[in-house]
């Protein structure tokens, strides 16, 4: 049955305010309008920054759909819609790439301007929205939404990725493992032999770890207060594993006393304003390099010894590995395929949709790296 023009009615989880449980509610789907994707979702990966959403840390409009991390097959398509056809399978990207604005045309750009993370007006491009419940507008999150069984996006926020990848498993490649393996690889450019430090072990810092290895690290030292992280992160690559609350002085004291130097390079992949100082304070003071990987709380400030910056160190901050996303996703899914990168560590637990009570205790006990949701 064609389905294209018609409003689809499907299940979808609802945050009807800030730190509320979600609830799983039939809600209307729109057609696509100009220039947008209906997509059917397949997967959903449960994403640090989705914890930020729900906490309110965002800023965003309530109701709202959560989720950014998917893989689905193309439903419909609306006017003018060249990029994907249905039946393609993608993934929705939380960071668009328009082709068009000063980031997009810039050879190191990829914060898109079109992006609606910060600020989030919780809409599509035209500041309308596609979804309703029980009458009422419901907010997308991050012009994507996937905790969703069907979604609407801009085209400019989703891309084709290979036929035979296995849509269970490469939600992964849509935010978590770029955002991570591209943060070491593609950002940093971690050398051979060099120390790196990670602050944060969950889905992010495991996939910066992922990186951090393949590109032949030789000490790779995770910190994390959640030990359980531990057993995990060492089978990737971590060779020391530290837990702040351990120690009676700062951890970056201590990963200096290790080093005897500092890092070559730090990760922050917590969102934390005091452990982005303490990867800062990690690194070597003439050539290590801090990469922010973390969402910080909105407004949150950083607290630098200013004095300190002189020696030559740098910090970046890094979304999404640097990556165009529609130019180079579909790359990291094709090296998946061919074996030259492994994300199926990363992925801890599979869950049904209707179990997503279940998966985000998962996640809020720390138990999961990352929890794929199936459609
Ligand atoms: N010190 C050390 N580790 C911490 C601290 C802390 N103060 N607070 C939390 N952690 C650990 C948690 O125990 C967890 O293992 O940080 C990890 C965070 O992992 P996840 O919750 O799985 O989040 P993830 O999806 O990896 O995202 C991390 O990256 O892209 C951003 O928005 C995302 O800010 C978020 C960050
Ligand atoms: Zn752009």
């Amino acid at each position: 049955m064609d389905t294209s023009e018609k409003i689809l009615t499907c299940r979808a989880a609802i945050a009807w305010a800030k730190n509320s449980p979600l609830s799983i509610e039939e809600v209307q789907v729109e057609p696509p309008k100009a220039g947008e994707v209906r997509i059917k979702l397949m997967s959903s990966g449960i994403c640090g920054s989705d914890d930020h959403v729900l906490k309110g840390e965002f800023q965003m409009n309530f109701p709202l759909i959560p989720g950014h991390e998917g893989a689905g097959i193309v439903e419909s398509i609306g006017d003018g819609v060249c990029s994907v056809k249905p039946g393609d399978k993608v993934l929705t990207l939380i960071i668009p790439q328009c082709r068009e604005c000063s980031s997009c045309l810039h050879p190191k750009g990829n914060f898109c301007e079109k992006q609606d993370v910060l600020p989030c007006h919780g809409s599509m491009l035209d500041g309308t929205c596609r979804f309703t419940c029980k009458g009422e507008k419901i907010y997308h999150s991050f012009l994507v939404s996937t905790f969703t069984e069907y979604t609407v996006v801009p085209e400019i926020a989703v891309v084709k990725i290979d036929d035979a990848a296995p849509m269970d498993k490469v939600c992964l490649i849509s935010c978590g493992v770029p955002t991570g393996y591209g943060a070491a690889v593609n950002s940093a450019k971690v050398t051979p032999g060099s120390t790196c430090v990670v602050f944060g072990l969950g889905g992010v810092g495991s996939a910066i770890v992922l990186g951090c290895k393949a590109s032949g690290a030789s000490r790779i030292i995770g910190v994390d207060i959640n030990e359980e992280k531990f057993p995990r992160a060492k089978a990737l690559g971590v060779t020391d594993c530290l837990n702040p609350q351990n120690f009676k002085k700062p951890i970056q004291e201590v990963v200096m006393e290790m080093t005897g130097i500092g890092v070559d390079f730090a990760f922050e992949a917590i969102g934390n304003p005091d452990a982005m100082i303490s990867a800062w304070d990690s690194c070597h003071k003439s050539y290590g390099v801090c990469l922010i990987v973390g969402v910080a709380p909105l407004k949150s400030k950083l607290s630098l010894e200013a004095t300190m910056i002189i020696s030559g160190r740098t910090m970046k901050g890094v979304c999404l590995g640097d990556y165009k996303t529609r130019d180079c996703i579909p790359q990291i899914v094709t090296d998946y395929l061919q074996n030259k990168i492994n994300i199926d560590p990363l992925i801890t637990h599979q869950l049904p949709f209707d179990q997503l009570h279940e998966a985000l205790k998962l996640y809020h006990a720390g138990k999961a790296i990352r929890c794929v949701l199936l459609f």
